[in-house]
């Protein structure tokens, strides 16, 4: 009889459009970084979605949301969920989606009137972006035990003021355990934010893991000075050597080849102006691959670059890691389950690994994890283009309504 139960697309689509519409802007896209004002609007509609469908509803002490159905039978339950932060300059469809298809999820047993046997929740998990205070996937970190509640609170993120305070500030630090509910199981529905589904005209990825990140910043010290009158042979230019950097992050990818990508997402000088040899640089480097030998590989590299780059230009070099995470491997038993669903669903599907980062990755070495993607138009994300088509949407959320379902029952 589940077999037959049906997502509501025009709800969904519904859903999506009103948080789309909590911090919009030009293009179709949403500026939610985590807990600012536009977040916690963000989450108020999204709370009174689920205590609108009678779910128990939980704030954990790093903000995370949990919204419980319960089963037949008491004991932890079957997760899903995402995030609703975004970049600064986001799409409506990364993270947004995941949590709202497993509300939609929760709707369509309500309407069925179906009782599962182990509980169901899902999740809004704090700051997955790491746009605003890092290291990302922090909420579910916390929550899985890989990062430290105290520490995480203390983050100052990009403003100078802290997560801990920021939480306050909205109302979110809630009094509740993080993690005092475990996962039975997680399965998280993303859009694929990559081209490979579109590109090879496949509806549903069965994700096999996520690949490592390395997240750092650079500050680079050098002396100001005037830039008519100064000869070369005499600058040490924060600013030169940072984008020497740069060049060099993208040439050791590239030279690395395979999966390594590099990149160099935020970059400031001081004192920023045209007539002036910076006195200081500020970069932060983003480094990732699917295999952990080959990125600490390129780390080393990119380290030696650093060195050589500030000893020729005679500036000092100070270096924070932001976040490091090892590449991640999904249940197989749980990967089997989603493309096998998706088979029987009708849907193409393909194995494939996860270029980003997401919240399924910290539950995955605590409980049997596993993820659902669906095509990225033009494979762009973090971007206000972001789309996704409707007939996509429906796919992804038909998978996780039976995977759940399976889930939940066995
Ligand atoms: C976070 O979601 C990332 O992959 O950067
Ligand atoms: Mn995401
Ligand atoms: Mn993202």
């Amino acid at each position: 009889m589940t077999g037959n139960l049906r997502i509501d697309l025009d709800r969904l689509l519904a859903r999506l459009e009103a948080l789309a519409e909590v911090g919009a802007i030009a293009g179709g896209g949403v500026s939610r970084l985590a807990l600012t004002d536009a977040d916690k609007a963000g989450r108020d509609l999204v709370v009174s979605w689920m205590e609108g469908l009678g779910l128990a509803v939980t704030i954990d002490r790093i903000g995370n949301i949990l919204a419980t159905r319960a089963g037949s039978e008491d004991g932890p339950p079957v997760m899903t969920g995402s995030h609703i932060d975004t970049v600064a300059a986001g799409g409506r469809y990364d993270g947004n989606l995941g949590v709202l298809a497993g509300i939609e999820v929760m709707t369509v047993l309500n309407e069925a009137g179906i009782e599962t046997r182990w509980p169901l929740a899902v999740g809004v998990f704090t700051n997955e972006e790491g746009a605003r205070f890092q290291p990302d996937m922090m909420g579910s970190g916390v929550h899985q035990g890989a990062l430290d509640l105290d520490e995480m609170l203390a983050a100052t993120g990009i403003d100078g003021t802290t997560l801990g305070e920021n939480l306050h500030r909205i109302g979110y630090a809630g009094a509740a355990d993080c993690g005092a509910v475990r996962a039975r199981a997680f399965v998280e529905l993303h859009i694929e934010q990559g081209p490979v589904l579109e590109e090879q005209g496949v509806t549903i990825g069965a994700v096999e893991g996520v690949q490592g990140i390395s997240w750092s910043e650079l500050t680079l010290t050098g002396v100001a000075n005037h830039a008519g009158t100064t000869p070369l042979r005499l600058r040490h230019d924060a600013g030169y050597a940072a984008a020497a950097i740069a060049c060099a992050a993208r040439d050791i990818a590239r030279d690395m080849g395979g999966d390594q990508v590099a990149t160099v997402g935020a970059f400031t000088l001081v004192p920023n102006l045209v007539n002036v040899v910076a006195k200081e640089a500020v970069l932060t480097v983003d480094l990732r691959n699917t295999d952990e030998a080959r990125l600490r590989e390129a780390e080393a590299r990119l380290a030696a670059e650093v060195a050589r780059i500030a000893e020729n230009e005679g500036v000092g070099v100070a270096r924070r890691r932001l976040a490091r995470l090892e590449p991640v491997v999904f249940d197989p038993a749980t990967i089997d389950l989603v493309a096998a669903t998706a088979a029987r669903l009708g849907y193409s599907v393909r194995r494939m690994p996860s270029g980003a980062g997401h919240d399924a990755q910290m539950f995955a070495p605590n409980c049997p994890t596993a993820m659902i993607f669906v095509p990225s138009k033009d494979g762009i994300s973090h971007n206000a283009a972001e789309y996704t088509a409707p007939e996509d949407l429906r796919a992804g959320a038909e998978v996780l309504l039976q995977v759940l379902l399976a889930k939940a029952n066995e």
